[in-house]
């Protein structure tokens, strides 16, 4: 395939969107927390390109992408506790686990053959608009090559898949920054399968719902796809530093000395994580023989910063 074509959002390049969509295509687009790479998800074809595009292993299941709620309802079951969140946050940087309907349409490859499917409805108004325009459901993992940093700018999705796909629709950098909260709503109370933008006291507070960590409980049901190491570097990573060692980039946060670049000089954690992938792909440098990090508060977003910076500082083989 020629290389991507990178595109600003027009009514134009949204109907050139969604038409290569119901072709089976690959496209690329912005939302709030990363890049995402769309699918027709009710396709299995198309579905199945974005594994292969991507690299990513079968069993770990995507996310389908909606431009209105009343959309859940002709393939999933909403539960009280799904409901309530909906109604709370969508559309919001979280996705929401839910069962799927006996004649769900969307690809069992989006659910990795489970009996739920992740749902989540964009807060971006370019990916709701391309979502529209498309008029169904769209599957989309982060726009990158499985395992290495995700994207937050059109051009960090042309360096990972520029050859792989026909259309980028560039929304400019975004704003959240780390990938949304996923919460297996399928209970009564809500389960953290993985820490993101929306932060679990936001989710605490506004809903009253009492949030589980499969990290603290065996008996909860875990994400299926969270490898130990992911959102990876070349470059090994050093978490809780104080300073840089010798020949190391320093990504400080908060009032350190001698920081290559600063995830939030004020100590911001949603600062911080809008700047996250994208400083990490700057000091990925052979220039350097690793990136040591500054310790994050687990506050707020601080929880999801610390669940990428854990899993990109996990031991590769
Ligand atoms: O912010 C985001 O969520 C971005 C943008 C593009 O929307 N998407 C994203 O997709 O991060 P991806 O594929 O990189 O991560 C999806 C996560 C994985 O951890 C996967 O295991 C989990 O959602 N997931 C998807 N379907 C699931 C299911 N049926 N049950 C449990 N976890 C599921
Ligand atoms: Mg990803």
């Amino acid at each position: 395939m020629s290389e991507a074509k990178i595109k600003k959002i027009t009514p134009e390049s949204l109907e050139e969107a969604a038409d290569l969509l119901r072709r089976g295509q690959l496209v690329a687009f912005p939302t709030e927390t990363v890049y995402g790479l769309g699918a027709d998800a009710c396709s299995d074809e198309a579905v199945a390109s974005t594994f292969q595009a991507k690299g990513r292993p079968q069993f770990n299941p995507l996310i389908a992408h909606i431009a209105d709620i009343s959309w859940v309802d002709s393939f999933a079951v909403f539960s009280p506790s799904a409901r309530k969140l909906a109604e709370a946050f969508w559309p919001a940087p979280v996705t929401l686990v839910m069962e799927r309907k006996p004649d769900c349409p969307i690809s069992l490859l989006v659910s990795a053959g489970l009996d739920s499917v992740a749902v989540r409805y964009p807060s971006h108004e370019g990916a709701r608009a391309m979502i529209a325009a498309f008029g169904n459901p769209v599957s989309a993992p982060s726009a990158n090559v499985s395992g290495t940093v995700s994207p937050t700018t059109a051009e960090h999705v042309f360096q990972s898949l520029g050859d792989r796909i026909p259309l980028i629709l560039d929304g400019g950098p975004c704003l959240v920054g780390v990938e949304s909260t996923v919460l297996d709503v399928r209970a009564d109370k809500p389960v953290l399968l993985r820490a993101g933008g929306l932060a679990v006291e936001e989710i605490v507070e506004k809903t009253g719902l009492d949030v589980l960590f499969p990290d603290k409980d065996p008996a909860l049901p875990r994400s299926p796809g969270q490898l130990s190491s992911h959102y990876a570097p070349r470059l090994p990573v050093r978490l809780n530093a104080l300073y840089p060692e010798e020949g190391e980039a320093f990504l400080g946060f908060g009032a350190v000395e001698n920081a290559t670049l600063n995830l939030s000089e004020k100590a911001d954690v949603r600062e911080a994580a809008a700047h996250l992938f994208a400083y990490m792909r700057l000091l990925d440098k052979p220039c350097y023989r690793g990136i040591a990090v500054s310790p994050i508060p687990m506050n707020d977003l601080g929880l999801a910063i610390n669940d990428r910076l854990k899993r990109a500082a996990y031991p590769r083989s």
